[in-house]
């Protein structure tokens, strides 16, 4: 197997280890097939292969004269012409992948597959404006148009992760199918605005990416749209055939890593997109989820980031497959939730589905309380919350001894999460949960449609006040971000900040990062996010002071090349990127 970039390069010669986590709602099916996978087979299925190299290049690549637009047709274009080469000049590996690969695929979409498809899964829409895949982009100046950046965050890179599909599809395709791809932008270390900005994008470096890479075409099935009928079965059919001719390793796993990243130690088996690390303990805590029992299985990794080995905690009280996205913790618990987005195999080859992932109205969701150090699931207590439906968590604390507290948006509108995206509202919610009578109360704290949130991360598990989240307008696009204030829960709407990007433009989900390295105020600290125009195709970068009513601009960098809607990110200080070596 092709050998796997183990480092993020930030410079060169200034080497970051990004060890990418990956799971999540786009890697449902991901995380399904990697605990699948692990239950028949020791082998780490991700350590050092979902790595990718960010800044490889010295000296950094000039600027375009002109920015860059990549598009769909661009892309279909490129495609087109590379495909014509391989066949030309590449006759054995053409031979090799064409049989196994491209005919199959192509006679699927062209001839078995159904003209309509649903808009869930119709590349036509779902990679419609800023979601059109672009290419990979090198290191590439960008000017910073606005202000003075902020000290706390010079020589630091935000990076986001999204959906970026590295072939067009030629069939159905769900905005969660996509390869997952970095775009990061390091700031320069003189704050006054009169250096650059670099820009640079990079795919993850999955074993699926490189097996695509190197067929030059798709090889595995889309997770939440490859399945449609007869052409599904026929797609699986191939994939098998594969994997018994020694073609394919899916031991390397088979996950896209286009949700989130984390940033600590090595990571050597599927895992959610959302750990939690504790800021005092630094342990950080996690879990896996998939279709076969345990359905879910709880772990952690100490302070140096090493996996707790022989600690796991299979959770055999989740009695059905189900989507676990995110968790919360507490000083002295963990806090998981069981929804009514459960995982129907069978639906995969059911006429008119297609998908192994939908919601079950019928089914009560639970929240499941267990001490963060157990030895196994019999401490694990669950409580009913009809109608609570958690995707992502904003935090969670103690309130004495009985008491937990989670605040998170609730998806009020859970059957719409996979196929109307655009239709689902979420409410963000504080959950009072009383350990000793097992009485579950819950109180929204805005009316607006708000997800994609974070905190600072210096409170995670402990007791906090603000948190900033994106507006849906409609899901998964994000016009603004609110600040909100859980102090003032139960007296009205808990917005106390403002900002809406304006017309045509939209973002993601908004990061924070505090002003200092001690815990001061919480929201004494900068707000920073992607937001692109779909007027006129621009893509920026900005910064917005947390403290301010309306989170005034702080910094706006103007970017070389446009910038797709994606899902989690983070920023990297610059000692964090200076501490970081290549193994
Ligand atoms: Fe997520």
């Amino acid at each position: 197997m092709q050998r796997v970039m183990d480092c993020i390069q930030i410079e060169t010669g200034m080497p970051l280890e990004i060890p990418i986590l990956i799971r999540g709602a786009a890697n449902a099916m991901d995380a399904l097939f990697s605990t699948f996978l692990l239950s028949t087979s020791s082998t780490g299925l991700l350590s050092g292969k979902n790595r990718t190299l960010i800044y490889p290049m010295k000296p950094f690549a000039p600027a375009p004269a002109a920015p860059v637009i990549l598009n769909v047709e661009t892309r279909e274009k490129q495609e087109h012409e590379a495909s014509i080469s391989k066949s030309t000049y590449s006759l054995p590996g053409a031979i090799h992948s064409s049989c196994l690969v491209h005919c199959p695929g192509r006679t699927h979409q062209q001839f078995i597959d159904p003209p309509h498809l649903r808009s869930s899964v119709d590349p036509r829409h779902v990679l419609s404006d800023n979601w059109a895949p672009v290419n990979e982009l090198p290191p590439t100046t960008c000017p910073v148009i606005r202000g003075a950046i902020p000290a706390c965050l010079r020589g630091g890179a935000y990076i986001r992760n999204g959906p970026n599909p590295q072939y067009l599809p030629r069939g159905p395709h769900h905005l969660f199918d996509g390869d997952g791809m970095l775009n990061a932008l390091l700031l320069p270390r003189n704050g006054d605005g009169t250096a650059p900005a670099t820009l640079c994008s990079r795919y993850v470096r999955t074993y699926k990416y490189l097996l695509e890479r190197d067929a030059g075409g798709p090889v595995l099935p889309n997770v939440f749209s490859g399945f449609h009928g007869v052409a599904g079965i026929a797609r699986g059919a191939v994939v098998a055939a594969r994997i018994l001719t020694g073609q394919m390793n899916p031991t390397a796993g088979v996950g896209l890593a286009n949700t989130s990243l984390a940033f600590f130690g090595k990571l050597s088996m599927g895992m959610t997109a959302h750990p939690k690390k504790d800021p005092v303990t630094r342990e950080l805590f996690a879990f896996r989820y998939g279709p076969v029992p345990p359905f879910l299985t709880y772990f952690r990794f100490d302070a140096a980031g090493k996996y707790k080995t022989g600690e796991d905690v299979p959770i055999f009280s989740l009695a059905q497959p189900s989507m676990v996205h995110d968790f919360a913790i507490t000083e002295r618990f963990a806090i998981f939730p069981d929804i009514q987005i459960v995982m129907k195999p069978m639906d995969m080859v059911a006429p008119g589905r297609g998908s192994p992932v939908g919601s079950d109205r019928g089914k009560v969701p639970r929240l499941g309380i267990l001490p963060k150090y157990a030895r196994s699931d019999a401490e694990m207590r669950w409580f009913e919350v009809p109608g609570f439906n958690l995707m992502h968590a904003l935090n969670a604390w103690e309130e004495g001894e009985d008491t937990i507290v989670l605040v998170a948006p609730n998806v009020l509108s859970i059957e719409h999460a996979l196929e109307r995206m655009d239709l689902v509202h979420s409410s963000v919610e504080m959950v009072r949960i009383e350990l000793r009578s097992g009485a579950v109360s819950r109180t929204p704290l805005s009316a607006e449609n708000l997800d994609f949130g974070v905190i600072h991360p210096g409170y995670v598990g402990r007791k906090n006040r603000f948190a900033y989240l994106g507006v849906g307008d409609p899901m998964p696009k994000i016009s603004g971000v609110r600040k909100l204030d859980f102090s003032l829960c139960g007296r009205g709407d808990c917005v106390v900040a403002a900002r809406d990007f304006g017309p045509g433009c939209f973002g993601g989900e908004p990061f924070f990062v505090p002003a200092g390295p001690n815990r001061g105020e919480e929201d004494d600290g900068y707000v920073m996010l992607y937001v692109h125009n779909e007027d006129n195709r621009e893509s920026k970068f900005i910064i917005m002071d947390a403290r301010s009513p309306q989170l005034d601009l702080v910094e706006e960098v103007i970017l070389p090349s446009r910038v797709p809607y994606g899902f989690h990110g983070l920023f990297l200080t610059q000692d964090e990127i200076k501490a970081q070596r290549p193994h």
